[in-house]
């Protein structure tokens, strides 16, 4: 058990910072908020506001956006508290080997796993079919069975593990739009952060001109009833309904927590990770909020269960046609510069985990030139390619929300473990009110997993199962920070600081 608990010291991380295997410190505050937006408006905002609105919430949308905006928000205060106190690049996987202990940091780790790899995979699906919807709106025809899932979940049981065949042969669009970006990831952090601006630029536009033009098309009467009556079923409208809105909106948040993982990349991490993960989570909550009310203002949200509601709110008013093209592309623009957030996050969390020997070193392997973790990015790519080429965005997307949000409660509970355990460590940036912030937090995101299905949870614990046997037979026994503890556990057996 002891070994289990092993920490990780803080001193430690620090010197790996400044020792061996530099990434370039290429990043400001700037590129951070921009990194965080990019990785977190994408197919939340632009598809999933739609199933939500029609099926969940109604035009209450906007108070599930408040609500999951307030978890992500307390977990947010815990992240910017860890990013400025400890800037390396395992993100939660690290923070809580300093606090948590080994185990615990294995698990966290391998559900970041499933947030960034399998986000990858999810956002290159949602991808595909509005690449393929804009192609085909310019008279570009791709085959059905070439742009879609081989694999799918039976119609009616959606809560089984059931996989059958679809009849489609592989989403080609999603293998090509991963290994676009696997690439330009692999090529370097200034450039992924160059590439990331410019797409950002364009979503936020075409989220802003949504905003500027829709206005004025709202009709008050598609607000009425604001909170409509439950259906006697939970979760379908009524105040319960808001709730579960909110968990599958959730999904549109993930990403800002991305912004810790590129900290050994930030020039001045203390003073510029808080503001990056904070501002751009504010910035997305205040858009997704307008968003979402003047959504549900332009159309009646019983019509707005498909796959492009933006795009559909447009088409309902000649006036505003022509805007659906631009939206569009500024929505696959939106997903691209989520993958490729992810991608830089999740090839550094293989980084981190590699460093501590708890995967095999060729997974942290850094390139001699472009000075990325390359051999990481790659492997990732890889892997999402192959899963977004064959499931659909259902199975995956569920699968990223417990992987992030376990991550969260564990980041919340480490800052008040840390807060009792080492009060002395300077903290450049303080959660404010840290026990209700830590409590709350943690209790949200717990609250928003239990929302999440059976079948979810089932495939989350295969996940662990595969986590806990490539642990037991590969990182217990490579573990380089329990070779050490053990080493300094023979003069003194407690964990070293
Ligand atoms: N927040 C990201 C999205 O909505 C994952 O696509």
């Amino acid at each position: 058990m002891r070994q289990l608990l092993s920490t990780k010291s803080i001193k430690v991380l620090h010197e790996q910072e400044s020792s061996g295997n530099q990434l370039r410190r290429a990043l400001g505050w700037g590129h951070l908020t921009l990194l965080g937006i990019g990785g977190i408006i994408g197919t939340g905002i632009f598809v999933l506001t739609g199933t939500a609105a029609a099926n969940y919430a109604g035009p209450a949308l906007p108070l599930s956006f408040i609500v999951a905006g307030i978890g992500c928000t307390l977990a947010a205060l815990c992240y910017a508290e860890f990013a400025a106190m400890i800037p390396v690049s395992g993100s939660a996987y690290s923070y809580s080997y300093a606090t948590l202990g080994e185990a615990v940091a294995w698990f966290i780790g391998w559900n970041l796993v499933l947030e960034y790899l399998l986000a990858v995979a999810t956002v290159s699906v949602g991808w595909s079919g509005y690449a393929v919807s804009l192609l085909d709106q310019l008279h570009v025809h791709v085959p059905a069975a070439l742009s879609n899932a081989p694999l799918g979940v039976p119609m009616g049981s959606k809560e089984g593990l059931d996989i059958v065949r679809t009849g489609a042969v592989v989403n080609v669009p999603a293998i090509v739009i991963v290994a676009v970006i696997a690439t330009i990831c692999y090529i370097g952090i200034k450039q992924s952060a160059a590439f990331n601006a410019v797409i950002v630029a364009i979503k936020v536009t075409v989220v802003v001109l949504f905003i500027l033009f829709g206005v004025s098309f709202i009709q008050t009467s598609n607000w009425h009833p604001f909170v409509p009556p439950n259906t006697g079923e939970f979760g379908v409208f009524g105040l319960s309904g808001i709730m579960r809105a909110a968990g599958v909106i959730f999904f549109a948040y993930i990403g800002f927590d991305a912004v810790s993982t590129a900290a050994q990349e930030t020039r001045n991490p203390q003073r510029d990770m808080p503001i990056g993960i904070i501002a751009s989570l504010i910035i997305c909550t205040i858009l997704y909020v307008i968003v979402s009310t003047i959504l549900t203002g332009m159309v009646s949200y019983k019509q707005l269960d498909v796959a492009a509601p933006v795009a559909l709110a447009l088409d309902h008013y000649p006036a505003l046609r022509w805007l659906g093209i631009p939206v569009k592309l500024g929505a696959v623009c939106g997903m691209t510069s989520v993958m490729l957030v992810m991608t830089i996050a999740q090839a550094r969390i293989f980084f981190a985990m590699a460093r501590d020997g708890l995967l095999p070193s060729f997974f942290g392997r850094v390139h001699p030139r472009f000075r990325t973790p390359s051999t990481g990015t790659a492997i990732t790519g890889v892997v999402a390619a192959i899963i977004g080429g064959l499931f659909p965005v259902d199975i995956l997307g569920e699968m990223v929300a417990i992987g992030t949000l376990s991550a969260f409660v564990t980041v919340c509970l480490g800052v008040l473990v840390l807060r009792r355990t080492r009060p002395d460590l300077p903290r450049p940036f303080r959660a404010p009110a840290a026990r209700f912030t830590c409590i709350a937090g943690a209790i949200v995101c717990f609250s928003m997993m239990a929302s999440l299905g059976t079948a979810t949870w089932l495939r989350l614990i295969i996940w662990t199962v595969i986590g806990v046997l490539i642990y037991a037979l590969y990182g217990y026994s490579h573990s380089k920070v329990r070779a050490e503890n053990g080493a300094a556990g023979a003069a003194s057996p407690a964990p070293s600081r």
